[in-house]
């Protein structure tokens, strides 16, 4: 019998992935085999020394010790692509956040909460709503950084809403380069993508090389007026340099999946909790591509995406 350990709450699809027959899982183990975990900050002292492997339900491994695991000889297996589509479509949320008046509306209507004058209501309306107006995304220029399996299928569903496409990735594999459409423009740096899209969306993990990418000089290169978008991860971004951004007009808006305390209250932001694999389907997906590799490493010695 092989001992789970789960950190985080996981989909009951991907525990099934487990059978009873040889795995008992739980959420307390002194000496467990594995561990499963979502987003658990991870420590190296916490890992037993009984422990074998370590399966991530989702695309980064930045809350795990992946050196000190690698030292100890425990492979770490994510779920890279398994929540892909979850994210490429609150982006496109977020793209259409980023393009109309929509959240500023709701809070409008929703303060009209007094009226109870349908007709009065509506003569409002019709008078205030020129404040929510925005512009289409369609004929507007998207940047992706970082093409791998979400920035890639941003691309194609950017080009399907009629937006031009450019994209730009340090270390793009050629399995990415070939998902591609021809139409995404690749572009040989980041600061000439920065320059050419009204719209940036970051793609890219956390690594020495991407923290605080997003700096203020990277920021003057970006058009008037852009609006930028990070899913991704909280680190990418330098704050400060985005605050000064939107204060000085270089950034519109600045719209992420991660609730950054400084920028609360801001109207020209939009953050999120970071829901971006908040998905019924995305939680199946990535808990069944980590038990699955678990169960193939404890089992056969099999090691994948680690
Ligand atoms: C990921 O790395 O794929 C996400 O952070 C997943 C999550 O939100 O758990």
């Amino acid at each position: 019998m092989y001992k789970v350990l789960t950190l985080n709450q996981i989909s009951t699809k991907g525990l099934e992935r487990l059978p009873r027959e040889s795995y008992e899982i739980a959420s307390e183990f002194s000496s467990p085999d594995a561990i499963l975990l979502r987003s658990h900050k991870l420590q190296a002292e916490d890992i037993a020394k009984s422990v074998k492997a370590i399966g991530r339900a989702g695309a980064g491994t930045n809350n795990i010790p992946v050196g000190a695991c690698t030292e100890r000889g425990i492979p770490v297996f994510n779920s890279p692509g398994a929540n892909a589509n979850a994210v490429k479509e609150l982006v496109i949320a977020g793209l259409a956040l980023g393009s109309r008046g929509i959240l500023p509306g709701i809070a409008y209507v929703n303060s009209l909460g007094h009226m109870n004058d349908a007709g009065e209501m509506a003569k409002l309306l019709e008078k205030e709503k020129k404040r929510f107006k925005g512009n289409e995304l369609a004929g507007r220029t998207l940047g992706v950084v970082g093409l791998g399996a979400i920035g890639s299928m941003i691309a194609n569903a950017a080009l399907n809403l009629g937006m031009e496409v450019v994209g730009y990735d340090p270390a793009l594999s050629v399995d990415a380069a070939w998902r591609l459409p021809s139409s995404v423009k690749k572009m040989e740096n980041i600061n000439s993508l920065f320059a050419k899209a009204d719209y940036i969306t970051l793609h890219l993990p956390v690594l020495d090389s991407t923290r605080g990418m997003v700096n203020a000089d990277l920021l003057s290169a970006c058009k008037p007026g852009c609006c930028l978008l990070n899913f991704a991860r909280e680190e990418i971004v330098n704050v400060d340099a985005v605050i000064a951004a939107l204060d000085k007009g270089q950034l519109r808006q600045f719209i992420t999946d991660f609730p950054v305390p400084s920028l609360i209250g801001r109207e020209d932001v939009v953050l999120m909790p970071h829901i971006g694999a908040s998905t019924d389907e995305a939680e199946d997906n990535c808990a069944v591509m980590a038990a699955e590799q678990i169960d193939d490493f404890l089992k056969n010695g099999n090691i994948k995406n680690s």
